[in-house]
C-alpha cells in the first residue's frame, strides 16, 4: 500500500516501482527518524496530536531508531522510499495514532530536510578528515624542511625549493577545502520543515519549533524556495569535487615522484600493489585511484548542475537523483582522504640532489644586486646557458672565464650562486621556498587547524 493510494483504482504496475523507486535514500534513515521526533513533538506543542499519543509516537521513534543504528531496520520491497518505511514501520510499532505523523508536513520537506541534516553530519565529518590530511602534510613537511628538491613550472626544473615547501602547497589548498565545507555549514542552517508540499499549511504548525529542536539556526522564509532549491547540494558536492581535484594534483605528483625516473618517493609495501606480469613493480594504486574517480567527482558536479536548469518550482520527482551525486562524491571524498592520509603516512622521501640549473635565476639575481637592470641580466645568464649547452656541461662547471665571456660584469664569486643549498638559503621573500619559511608555514598552519 503507498502512502498516496486514495485516489488510485489500481496499485503500481511493477514497471512503474522498478523505475521510480530507488534505494539511494536509505541512508538517510537516522536523518529521517530524527526529524520525525522533532515534528511529532511540534506537533504536540501546537496541540495538533495529543499529548499522550505523542508519547507513543516518540517512543515508537525511539525504537525505530535503535533498530536504525543497530542495522536490524527492514526495508520492504513495497516500500516507496525511506519516508514511506518509516511512516510504514512506525504505524506497525505503535498501531494507528502513527497515522498521524504526517500532519502538517510532505516529502517534499521532509526529504529536503534529511538531506539538509545528513549533509550537515557529513560536512563536520569531512572538515575533520581534512584537518588529519592538512596535519599529515605538515607533518612530513616539517621532516623535509631542508630537503632540497626543484619545484616546476611547464614540468621543466624552474627554481630549488624545500620539499617541505611543495607539500605545504598541498596543506593550504586543504585548509581552503575545509574552510568551504565551514562556509556550506553555515549556510545549511536553514531548517526546510514546515514548507509542506510547498506551499506551506493552513494547520497552526510552528517551523521555528521543529528547526531549533534540530539545531537549525532558522527556518525558510519562502516555502517554494525550500522544497524545489538543491543548490545546497550543489555547493556540497562542489565541496566535494574541488577538494577531489586537489587530492587528484597531488596523486598525480605521488605516481610521478614514486617512478624511477624521478626515485622522490616509496611508499610502504603495505600501501602499494605488485603487477600480476612485471614482478619489479610496485604501483602507487592508491594515488591513481584517487586521480582516477575524480572523474566521477566532476561528473557528479556537471549532474546536480544539470539536473536543476530546466526544473520549473517547486518539487519534481528529478530531484530524487539528487542523492545518488551527492553520496557519490562525498563517499568518495570520505574514502580518498582516508586512503591517502594513510598512504602518506608510509611515504619515505628521499629525492635525489636538485640540478644546478634551478640555480640560474639566483645568479641572474646576483647581477641585479649590482645594479644591473634584470633583463639584461636574464640575457647575460641566458649567453652563459647557451655557452655550456653547446659544450654539453652543466651549469655548475661554469668558471669564471665561461662567466666573462658571458657578461664582463660578473665576479668571480657569482659562482659560488650555482649551489642549489645556497639558492635556498638566500630565499628571503615573504612565503618563498625557505627553510624559515616552511618553519613559519608549519607553525601558522598547526594554529589554522
Ligand atoms: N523519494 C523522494 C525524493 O527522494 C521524496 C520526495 C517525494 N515526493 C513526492 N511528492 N513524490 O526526492
Amino acid at each position: 500500500m503507498t502512502l498516496w493510494g486514495g485516489r488510485f483504482g489500481s496499485e503500481p504496475d511493477r514497471v512503474l516501482w522498478e523505475y521510480t523507486v530507488t534505494d539511494d535514500d536509505r541512508r538517510l534513515l537516522p536523518d529521517d527518524i530524527r526529524g520525525s521526533m522533532a515534528h511529532v513533538s511540534m506537533l504536540g506543542d501546537v496541540g495538533l496530536v495529543p499529548l499522550d499519543d505523542v508519547g507513543r509516537l516518540i517512543e515508537g521513534l525511539v525504537t525505530i531508531l535503535a533498530e536504525a543504528e543497530d542495522s536490524s531496520f527492514v526495508f520492504l520491497d513495497t516500500d516507496e522510499d525511506v519516508h514511506s518505511a518509516v511512516e510504514r514501520r512506525l504505524i506497525e510499532v505503535v498501531g494507528d495514532v502513527g497515522r498521524t505523523l504526517h500532519t502538517g508536513r510532505s516529502r517534499n520537506d521532509q526529504v529536503a530536510l534529511d538531506v539538509r541534516l545528513y549533509m550537515r553530519r557529513m560536512a563536520t565529518e569531512r572538515q575533520r578528515q581534512l584537518t588529519e590530511f592538512a596535519h599529515t602534510l605538515t607533518g612530513l613537511a616539517e621532516q623535509h624542511a631542508e630537503t632540497i628538491v626543484p619545484s616546476y613550472t611547464h614540468l621543466q626544473q624552474a627554481q630549488a625549493v624545500p620539499l617541505g615547501h611543495h607539500l605545504l602547497a598541498y596543506a593550504w589548498m586543504a585548509l581552503r577545502d575545509r574552510s568551504r565545507f565551514e562556509d556550506l555549514a553555515g549556510r545549511l542552517g536553514v531548517s526546510p520543515l514546515g514548507a509542506g508540499a510547498g506551499g506551506g499549511s493552513s494547520l497552526p504548525i510552528e517551523p521555528g519549533n521543529t528547526a531549533r529542536a534540530l539545531g537549525f539556526d532558522v527556518v525558510f522564509a519562502n516555502s517554494m524556495d525550500a522544497v524545489g532549491s538543491r543548490d545546497l547540494v550543489a555547493e556540497h558536492i562542489w565541496c566535494a569535487t574541488q577538494a577531489m581535484v586537489h587530492l587528484s594534483r597531488l596523486s598525480e605528483e605521488l605516481v610521478l615522484w614514486s617512478s624511477s625516473e624521478f626515485g622522490w618517493v616509496r611508499f610502504g609495501d603495505d600501501f602499494t600493489t605488485g603487477s600480476s606480469a612485471l614482478p619489479q613493480k610496485k604501483n602507487p594504486d592508491i594515488a591513481e585511484l584517487a586521480r582516477g574517480r575524480t572523474a566521477g567527482a566532476i561528473g557528479a558536479l556537471t549532474s546536480i548542475l544539470t539536473l536543476q536548469k530546466g526544473l520549473p518550482l517547486t518539487y519534481n520527482r528529478d530531484l530524487q537523483e539528487d542523492k545518488s551525486y551527492l553520496f557519490a562524491a562525498d563517499d568518495l571524498l570520505g574514502g580518498t582522504l582516508a586512503a591517502l592520509t594513510a598512504m602518506l603516512g608510509s611515504a619515505e622521501f628521499d629525492p635525489p640532489p636538485a640540478s644546478p640549473w634551478v640555480t640560474a635565476l639566483d645568479l641572474a639575481e646576483a647581477l641585479v644586486e649590482r645594479g644591473v637592470p634584470f633583463r639584461e641580466a636574464h640575457h647575460a645568464v641566458g649567453r652563459l646557458v647557451a655557452l655550456l649547452v653547446a659544450d654539453e656541461r652543466a651549469l655548475d662547471t661554469a668558471t669564471s672565464a665561461d662567466l666573462a665571456a658571458a657578461d664582463p660584469r660578473f665576479e668571480e664569486s657569482d659562482l659560488g650562486r650555482i649551489d642549489v643549498q645556497d639558492s635556498v638559503r638566500r630565499r628571503v621573500s615573504q612565503g618563498g621556498g625557505s627553510v624559515e619559511s616552511v618553519h613559519r608555514q608549519t607553525e601558522a598552519l598547526r594554529r589554522l587547524l
